[in-house]
């Protein structure tokens, strides 16, 4: 039998942002999306770079999320390659907590977007709800497992604090 292709890729800049992105590949199991993790770095790797995102259509890839910290500009590189829509999560950078990934990636000039999600650890899970939410627009199954996840969510909300 046939192996599905993966609908969502997760690009990292650096395997240190795997402890953030784990969390993105975690939800997106959870949906059951079929996805793959790469490493590629837009400045140690600009080669990869460019491969990955030049033929990411032909490898039938629907959406990206990209990971970068620092001087993020991974997201946006990409974008500027392929025009699948890119989601970009703002690593939680040492000296400056990810204001400087989150500005490097939400900063993008008119003509090449880049979803902007929040720093870190939410962002990275709100980054697969969203492609999620994206690919359930022509995908009624998976609609249903995400309509079914936000309303398991919604039950554990408790009415008044313990
Ligand atoms: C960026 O630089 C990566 O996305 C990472 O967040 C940051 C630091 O990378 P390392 O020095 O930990 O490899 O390219």
């Amino acid at each position: 039998m046939k192996k599905l292709a993966p609908k969502i890729s997760i690009v990292m800049g650096s395997q240190s942002d795997w402890s953030t992105l784990k969390h993105t590949s975690n939800i997106l199991k959870e949906l059951k999306i079929i996805h793959e993790k790469k490493i590629i770095s837009a400045h140690r790797t600009p080669k990869r770079l460019y491969e990955f995102a030049d033929q990411a259509y032909e490898n039938e890839i629907n959406i990206i999320i990209a990971g970068a910290g620092g001087s993020a500009h991974l997201p946006g590189m990409i974008a500027a390659i392929t025009h699948i829509p890119v989601i970009g999560v703002p690593i939680e950078s040492k000296s400056l907590k990810g204001l400087d990934s989150l500005l490097s990636i939400v900063q993008m000039p008119f003509g090449i977007p880049v979803g902007t999600v929040a720093i870190g650890e939410n962002g990275a899970k709100n980054a697969a709800l969203y492609a999620a939410s994206i690919l359930s627009n022509r995908d009624k199954n998976l609609e249903k497992r995400l309509i079914k996840w936000r309303l398991s969510q919604t039950k554990k909300v408790k009415k008044s604090p313990k």
